[in-house]
């Protein structure tokens, strides 16, 4: 059966990556909308960008903008990551679509009264979309399938040493989803980590078709910062909820307790994953995802990208 799906998102060179693996999947996936916030670089900026790539690959989207700022701390734009635009790198044409005038969490709303079944929520950003949304209407729990998250970590950090960016960001927001009850997947750095392209990966598809062609453009500024280090590969955080909703299987996962440290002195936006013995049934708030297939995950990936050239 066709999933719905809503992408909360803040593109992000990664969440176009994931965008683009939606798209080449129409027979298993149905997106029902964008919606778009703060975080990788401000919200009209990665909403433009959003517009920009689906006017660059012929697409339509209905877009529903979302909040500028975490629902506490200032913004935290990532322009080493992702550029002053928040998606430097490829050359994109002017917008031809715009997006909705309907706040996000409205649009949320609106998205799951229509719907007769439950509708999954893909989350790739900070998660203050969700949070608001989640307090303003709980009665609509019931038709959230789940929310599939890139966020978080089992022990790494990205933007501190245990803490990863997404949850970082608006970490008040993400206890709120959390402990919201609806069932979770969490992507974190770990598993992230197994999905990494090489970056002799990303040189290859270009010349192989206009999407081909954007990707190739997308990955090779994303890559920047891995191979200045002298990496022979880069991770493509987003991707990961995206394929574990098409391939489940190319993960490995368990249920998890899972709690989010809002002000830590050092650890602002740390996942606490427990990894005692014994935690009890009512604390496992989260199917957390450990490792992954990673020529599996990439094979999916690089084929989905070619699929979308010629369909
Ligand atoms: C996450 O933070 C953003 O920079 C990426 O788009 C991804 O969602 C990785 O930590
Ligand atoms: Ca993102």
């Amino acid at each position: 059966m066709k999933r719905k799906i809503i992408i909360d998102c803040d593109p992000g060179h990664d969440d176009i990556m994931a965008i683009l693996l939606s798209l080449a999947h129409p027979e298993e996936i149905e997106i029902l909308g964008y919606t778009t916030v703060c975080g990788n670089q401000l919200v009209e900026k990665v909403t433009r960008n959003l517009c920009q790539v689906l006017t660059a690959i012929h697409r339509e989207g209905k877009i529903a903008v979302g909040y500028d700022a975490p629902l506490y701390y200032a913004p935290d734009p990532q322009p080493l990551a992702h550029g002053e635009s928040g998606l430097d790198g490829p050359q994109l044409p002017e917008a031809k679509i715009a997006p909705l005038a309907i706040h996000a969490v409205d649009f949320l709303k609106q998205q799951l009264e229509q719907s007769e079944e439950p509708v999954t929520l893909v989350a790739l950003a900070p998660l203050t979309n969700l949070a608001v949304f989640l307090k303003t209407y709980p009665q609509l729990k019931e038709k959230i399938a789940m929310i599939t998250l890139m966020g978080g970590a089992i022990g790494k950090g990205n933007i501190l040493p245990k803490a990863e960016f997404n949850i970082y960001e608006d970490p008040h927001a993400a206890k709120i989803v959390f402990e919201s009850g609806v069932p979770i997947v969490m992507s974190g750095i770990e598993v992230c980590d197994d999905c990494s392209i090489l970056h002799s990966e990303i040189d290859a598809l270009k010349g192989s078709g206009p999407i081909q062609d954007l990707a190739h453009e997308i990955l090779q500024f994303f890559s920047r910062y891995s191979r200045e280090r002298g990496k022979d590969r880069s991770p493509l955080f987003d991707v990961a909820p995206i394929m574990h909703l098409l391939h489940p299987e190319y993960f490995i996962s368990r249920p998890a307790s899972v709690q989010v440290e809002v002000a830590g002195q050092y650890t602002r936006g740390m996942t606490v994953v427990d990894q005692r013995e014994g935690v009890s049934q009512k604390q496992l708030n989260t199917e957390l995802l450990l490792s992954c297939d990673r020529e599996k995950f990439i094979q999916c990936f690089l084929e989905g990208l070619a699929w979308l050239d010629k369909n």
